[in-house]
């Protein structure tokens, strides 16, 4: 990633990259980041601990925890039945309001964010070496939006098209505090996280190294 026309030497705009797809800038201040994080610290302490997940024989570079629902590929269930069989943590109300909020501020539309009511969050950590493979989110039943937030290293984030994994496509950097909105014609565009810009991570977010991205969804699943 270029830094010299980007951090905190140029403002960075609000952008839609694509329609339905919203990426705000700097969206959480340093201390709520701080915050998410002495979270996510709680979270993989939790019932059940975060874990890469295996597509066929290969695990991801990632490591994920979830809340509300526990997310294997390619299904949702109420106990990480790959991991230890426990439930998982409950999904939390501050992170309902803080993704109708997102919605609200992405869409403009106050009444798509108060209708917004994400059951499951998948929290990824991404160490230097981390990437994610060119993927739909589709997993869910319901086709609300999904809210991304991005805290500590800066990412490049490969935001693509509905029809398949390659071009069209455009990169962009996701630095911490950013957040991603996809909903509406964009909901199932395919999307990826090709690099981890390493020692990114601003002073003070709470993240020496490495990247956290949190996803909110509606999986659509009911109170079962
Ligand atoms: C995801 O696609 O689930 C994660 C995207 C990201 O890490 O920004
Ligand atoms: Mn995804």
């Amino acid at each position: 990633m270029s830094t010299l026309f980007s951090g905190d030497f140029l403002p960075r705009e609000r952008s839609t990259p694509s329609p339905g797809a919203t990426h705000i800038p700097g969206w959480l201040t340093l201390e709520q980041q701080h915050w998410i994080v002495e979270r996510f610290r709680e979270w993989a302490r939790g019932p059940v601990p975060p874990r890469a997940a295996r597509i066929g024989a290969y695990p991801m570079s990632v490591r994920t925890v979830c809340l509300g629902w526990h997310w294997r590929p390619y299904a949702y269930s109420r106990e990480a039945v790959d991991v230890n069989g426990n439930r998982v943590l409950d999904f939390p109300e501050w992170l309902l309001q803080l993704g109708r909020r997102a919605v609200t501020e992405a869409t403009g539309d106050p009444a798509a964010g108060a209708a917004y009511t994400p059951d499951t969050a998948l929290v990824n950590f991404y160490d230097s070496a981390a990437s994610m493979g060119m993927h739909q989110d589709r997993d869910e039943r319901s086709r609300a939006p999904v809210v991304s937030l991005s805290i500590g290293d800066a990412c490049r984030f490969r935001w693509g098209n509905t029809e398949g994994r390659g071009r069209p496509y455009r990169d962009l950097d996701l630095l911490s505090g950013d957040l991603f909105v996809f909903g509406g014609p964009s909901r199932l565009a395919y999307h990826g996280v090709t690099r981890i810009e390493s020692g990114s991570a601003p002073a003070g977010c709470g993240l020496e190294s490495g990247r956290l991205n949190i996803t909110l969804r509606e999986t659509g699943l009911g109170e079962s």
